[in-house]
């Protein structure tokens, strides 16, 4: 196979930043993809219907002008303890907020304003669940006495099921799911469950994180785990299961916060994302289920439409960029220096 084309992808779970970092990473994104769930995590979060219009038309004016009819960003809401439902209503009547996301509180980058504990936001809950507006959840605890690569598995348990009982009508995307145990348990939820995967959770294992020293480019929330529930994913992604779709989680920070004594969790894909996902889909012999994955999947869970245009991938070996612009930083991205063998047209 020397070149493949297929439906313009999705990328249904991405950080875009703001300001002069936005400028730099959004034309990445807006090269490969048709439309975007823009994460809410800025610096002060996006908490309201006014401010998500307002980076919306931020994002707007940063679109080169090459790309400008071309990208959609689908905006999100961040969930606080203090969240009304009278703001989901509006949310929802704004037409371009498709989902909230609920960060617990402390659980990565800019989440000191998440939620400290869900009960707070039971009747925001049930107005999504009315309305109709997914939430979108990271799903880790944040306790310190739960092991980091367990953290998962525990949100699974003490906070996502219970939700899901609670709201059995409220439809739910488990973002970047790392583990067996969240692919199982997606896997038999309801309907409204669905789930994000990364290319870089299909890509790489946490041997990555400490080969021949700390690498901190490969330094992500959730911490990329063992190989066994990488393979899990591998097999979910390329499965066919229209409940497992495309979420790059690309989250830019500069060299000098990822290569630090305390370094940012965050792994930029955006550069290449869908010729990683590529990469990870032909090393499992299913190139054929990119389509459905990358640009059906996520769609129909969103109830938006399919895109109609098309891109194409060829077969080809380039090397990754050591580094790109990043606001007059430096930017590493993910396979930096290294080859890929397939190339967006
Ligand atoms: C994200 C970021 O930097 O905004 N970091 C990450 O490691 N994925 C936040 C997040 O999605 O957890
Ligand atoms: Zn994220």
């Amino acid at each position: 196979m020397t070149s493949i084309t297929f439906t313009h992808p999705d990328d249904w779970h991405l950080h875009l930043r703001d300001g002069e970092q936005l400028r730099a990473v959004l034309p990445h994104t807006a090269k490969q993809f048709a439309r975007a769930i823009v994460m809410p995590n800025l610096r002060p979060p996006v908490v309201t219907v006014e401010m998500a219009l307002a980076y919306r038309a931020r994002i707007l004016a940063a679109l080169p002008a090459a790309l400008q009819s071309g990208f959609e960003p689908l905006m999100t809401l961040y969930l606080t303890d203090n969240t009304l439902p009278s703001e989901i209503i509006r949310a929802k009547e704004s037409g371009v907020i498709h989902g909230v996301k609920l960060y617990p509180a402390g659980a990565t980058t800019n989440s000191d304003a998440g939620v400290t504990d869900i009960a707070k936001c039971y009747a925001t809950l049930a107005a999504m669940e009315q309305n109709n507006l997914p939430l979108l959840v990271h799903g880790e605890v944040t306790d310190a006495d739960v092991d980091v690569f367990d953290r998962e598995k525990v949100f699974i348990d003490r906070i996502l099921a219970p939700l899901i009982q609670r709201f059995p009508d409220l439809r739910i995307v488990f973002e970047h799911v790392t583990t067996r145990d969240a692919v199982q348990f997606v896997a038999a939820a309801s309907r409204h469950i669905a789930a994000t995967i990364t290319a870089h959770h299909l890509l790489l294992n946490r041997n990555a994180i400490f080969q021949g020293g700390i690498r901190p480019h490969h330094y992500c929330l959730p911490v990329l785990k063992r190989e066994i529930h990488r393979k899990v994913l591998l097999e979910a992604a390329t499965s066919g299961n229209p409940k497992f779709f495309l979420g790059t989680d690309s989250a830019p920070h500069s060299q000098m916060n990822k290569e630090n004594v305390c370094g940012c969790a965050g792994i930029f894909t955006a550069h290449a994302a869908i010729e990683l996902y590529a990469t990870a889909f032909e090393q499992a012999g299913a190139l054929n289920k990119l389509e459905a994955f990358a640009s059906f999947h996520g769609a129909d869970f969103y109830q938006l439409p399919r895109n109609t245009s098309s891109i194409t991938l060829k077969k080809e070996s380039w090397v990754v960029p050591e580094q790109f612009d990043f606001a007059g930083e430096q930017l590493i991205p993910l396979y930096a220096g290294n080859p890929l063998n397939w190339k967006l047209v």
